[in-house]
């Protein structure tokens, strides 16, 4: 979900609704808005609300043209608790309207709240747990907001990012955080608050961004920040990494076909300035590990959801083969529940775009409070798990807008082979190794580059194929986790079903799948299993199965090939994965679906 607050002498209500569009893949599914009106220093004002099941757009038409104000809060949803509808919409009011409330995160004692609450007579009006919060606050008996607020969270458990506006102190807005973000933006007599900078930025980078049980109360002329329990904290603001431009359309359609389009620059700036030629190593200083505890590790253990945790797996191959370290990853959600064996001599490491995926946050907890040394690959800079790892690598792909995550995935695999390169060098890797993976990375911004030019080839390629029920993708070892990654790009923004599978494992099942109705899309890399991969394409054709092959040289056994430019072995499914996106994109476009933000999904995955 996004949150989006505004004080100061500007018009509030438009400045929050292009505030929340550029929240919008978040969240979206429901909208709404709060504005403080009337109301000075001292007198008491009125609240006006608009919300609505839909989009920013269905919201923008039913704000008023007179919905005029100088505060206010917004927000755009993904439903946790109640069905999407008009009245579990936010902002939350009390039933006197004095009282708005917008909430990300999940009250985990929501219902026992509500039960206590309706026995003493609050009535309900929506399913949410949000509104337990507004009930709370409105029956504060302290004097100040600030006051009223401390004492509501106090009965709360669970995740919060809020902000509340309430009608008698028209000059503030009081916001607080616990596991979900919420980012200050410091104006001139003007001041912003989000749950991310992408709100922020086209009126200014000066930010600050709260921590886990901080609150802050923003005037137009100032900000202060303080803990849950009163006491005031230190915080100056920072300069946020990107321009407001970062964060547009760019003259593309679809912010997924800008963030594919971005990938050679943003590889480029992943390796910026790492690079170490004389040592054949690379230098990153964020890591927290010296050689000698790099020495140490004896398993790494990679963690991550979605594409990150595909990310992953390719992560975990290109440290098994370049620092010989055994190491695999897993679904973040999935590692946190089995009460895992924490080893001290394991090296965890969370991926995440974000930096704010709850089950990858809980699960770096939970490594955390065992002891365990945590680092983390991640985008945004600062974020929850970027703060509580141990170090880490930022992978700098730049702002991610599209829910599908493509220019952050390839970037995270490049820190990969850095980070493999790293570890590898303070091992057996060689020197003329650690020069050949070198030369590699620098290979690939130009060889990605030239993979996108095969874009109206991949366009054609997509409408052949768009017709299909359901897709398999195969591929084997470096080219499995390419196929995984190719399969659940398919599938969230086309809605098409698609299954990946070792391509070995074909005859232990799939193979039953395959006639013409069920193309298949195979990773085909020269290497040392490419004979093998052939034998499996072979398998598919003998049944009458329509390929698609991306591979370094023309396939005889494919009906279509994407040649891809070859590169060091180890680094090939960096690149192999990179038409796919184009036919995943390509194929969406066809059927006409919503690209940046397909259905039911969001981009941020903040509640478990
Ligand atoms: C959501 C998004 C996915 C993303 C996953 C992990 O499910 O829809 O695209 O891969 O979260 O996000 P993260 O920010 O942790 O990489």
């Amino acid at each position: 979900c996004g949150i989006v607050g505004y004080i100061g002498k500007r018009d509030t209500a438009p400045l929050l609704l292009e505030g929340l569009q550029r929240l919008e893949y978040r969240g979206y599914d429901s909208a709404g808005i709060a504005i403080q009106t009337g109301g000075a220093a001292g007198k008491p004002g009125a609240l006006k609300t608009a919300k609505t099941k839909g989009r920013v757009r269905d919201l923008e038409e039913r704000v008023p043209k007179r919905f005029s104000g100088t505060a206010g809060i917004a927000h755009t949803r993904w439903a946790t608790h109640g069905a999407p509808n008009d009245v579990n919409a936010h902002p939350h009011l009390d039933p006197a309207e004095k009282v708005a409330v917008v909430h990300n995160g999940i009250i985990d004692n929501a219902a026992e709240l509500r039960a206590k609450l309706s026995a003493d007579g609050v009535a309900f009006v929506s399913e949410t747990d949000t509104e337990v919060l507004v009930h709370l606050i409105a029956a504060a008996q302290a004097e100040s907001l600030e006051g009223r607020v401390q004492e509501a969270l106090r009965h709360i458990e669970g995740t919060y990012g809020i902000a509340v506006l309430h009608a008698d102190f028209p000059e503030r807005i009081v916001v607080a955080r616990n596991g979900s973000p919420v980012v200050l933006g410091i104006g001139e007599n003007e001041m912003f608050v989000a749950s991310d900078v992408a709100a922020l930025v086209s009126h200014t980078r000066q930010v600050v961004t709260l921590d886990d049980g901080e609150m802050a109360t923003i005037k137009a002329g100032d900000y202060r920040t303080y803990t849950t329990e009163g006491s005031r904290t230190s915080s100056s603001p920072e300069t946020v990494e990107y321009a407001a431009e970062s964060y547009d359309l760019g003259g593309h359609e679809t912010y997924m076909h800008k963030e594919i389009a971005e990938q050679a620059d943003a590889v480029d700036r992943v390796l910026a300035g790492r690079i170490d030629d004389r040592f054949a190593t690379v230098h990153l200083g964020g890591l927290n590990l010296d050689p000698r505890e790099a020495r140490a590790v004896r398993r790494v253990k990679i963690l991550g959801c979605g594409t990150s945790y595909h990310a992953g797996l390719i992560g975990a191959q290109m440290i098994e083969e370049l620092a010989r370290i055994p190491a695999d990853a897993e679904p973040a959600s999935e590692f946190r529940y089995r009460n895992a064996v924490v080893d001290p001599d394991t090296l965890y490491i969370a991926v995440s775009q974000s930096g704010e995926t709850y089950d990858a946050l809980a699960a770096v907890q939970e490594l955390k409070r065992k002891g365990a040394r945590v680092l983390g690959v991640i985008n945004v800079v600062g974020s929850a798990i970027a703060r509580e790892a141990d170090g880490g690598v930022y992978v700098h792909a730049g702002p991610e807008v599209c829910v599908v995550s493509t220019k952050c995935f390839t970037n995270t695999v490049v820190a990969f082979g850095l980070l493999a390169l790293h570890l590898g060098r303070t091992r057996d890797l060689s020197v003329k190794d650690g020069k050949r993976i070198i030369e590699g990375l620098r290979r690939l911004p130009a060889q990605i580059a030239e993979i996108l030019k095969q874009e109206p080839e991949i366009e054609k390629l997509a409408k052949k194929y768009a017709d299909a029920r359901s897709m398999l993708f195969i591929g084997r070892v470096r080219g499995y986790p390419v196929a995984l990654e190719a399969s659940l790009k398919l599938k969230e923004v086309s809605y098409i079903h698609a299954e990946a599978y070792p391509a070995s494992e074909l005859k232990h099942g799939p193979l039953a799948l395959i006639e013409p109705a069920m193309p298949t899309v195979a990773i085909v890399p020269e290497d040392d299993l490419l004979e093998k991969n052939r034998a499996a394409l072979e398998e598919i054709k003998a049944r009458s199965g329509r390929i698609l092959a991306v591979a370094h040289q023309e396939q005889e056994k494919a009906d279509h090939t994407i040649v891809v430019p070859k590169n060091e072995d180890e680094l090939d499914p960096i690149l192999m994965g990179i038409p796919l996106q184009l036919l995943a994109y390509h194929t969406a476009l066809a059927l006409g679906r919503d690209i940046d933000k397909p259905r039911n999904l969001a981009k941020s995955v903040t509640v478990e």
